[in-house]
């Protein structure tokens, strides 16, 4: 783990569902239309956490199967108790290193994870490895260099403003590469031919 990623504590449930699994669902459910993937194929999830994007895989998608996985074994069994459906097997293993043959799978589809892969070249080509050719490789990221996921700026900015060395953990500094550009760059060098679009979504509070 490096020093960055300890604060990156993925394995509370309940609580990343509170956090955030309640906006990438949003999300998800503008994200498959537009990536249209086929119907009764196999896909690969990469980074299931507590299986937001799963649901609409499984839910939206017709898939044949899923195979989801997640580096958190605490994520996978989360993930387990709360997805059920005989289509999908979650595993514990990393992006780097998927557990599936080459040209396995027809669709890989992974929501908010890319950007905290420490080696994420490494892992976009994993994810080519897997894939049959001709298949459909679709993820989404929040934009944080354009305060992408507006309430996490602000509290990272907030945070510096009382204490300057909590800067460094603002995610747009961490993750200056979540762009239009960042993202095809990071593609090409895995050897993927990458369309990148804006999707938006309100996040709306009941109260502060
Ligand atoms: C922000 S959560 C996204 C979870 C879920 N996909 C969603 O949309 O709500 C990021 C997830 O990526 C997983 N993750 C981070 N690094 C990983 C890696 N190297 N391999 C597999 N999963 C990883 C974390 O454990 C966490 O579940």
């Amino acid at each position: 783990m490096n020093q960055l990623a300890q604060f990156d504590a993925w394995s509370a449930g309940q609580n990343y569902e509170q956090y955030m699994g309640r906006w990438s669902r949003q999300i998800a459910a503008k994200f498959l239309p537009w990536l249209a993937p086929p119907e009764n194929v196999r896909w690969l999830e990469i980074g299931c956490g507590t299986g937001a994007f799963t649901a609409h895989i499984l839910g939206k998608c017709a898939p044949r199967s899923v195979l989801a996985i997640d580096a958190s074994k605490d994520f996978v069994a989360y993930a387990q108790a709360q997805v059920i459906d005989q289509r999908v097997r979650f595993e514990t293993a990393d992006a780097a290193k998927l557990p599936a043959p080459d040209a396995s799978v027809d669709v890989v589809g992974s929501a908010l994870v890319l950007n905290f892969v420490p080696d994420r070249v490494t892992a976009l080509a994993e994810m080519k490895r897997v894939l049959r050719p001709g298949g459909l490789l679709g993820f989404y990221v929040w934009d944080y260099p354009g305060g992408g996921m507006g309430f996490i700026d602000a509290f990272w900015k907030a945070a510096a403003e009382i204490d300057p060395q909590a800067a460094e953990l603002d995610e747009d500094r961490r993750f200056p590469f979540c762009t239009r550009d960042g993202l095809t760059k990071l593609c090409r060098e895995a050897g993927i031919t990458a369309t990148v679009e804006p999707i938006a979504i309100e996040t709306v509070f009941s109260d502060f």
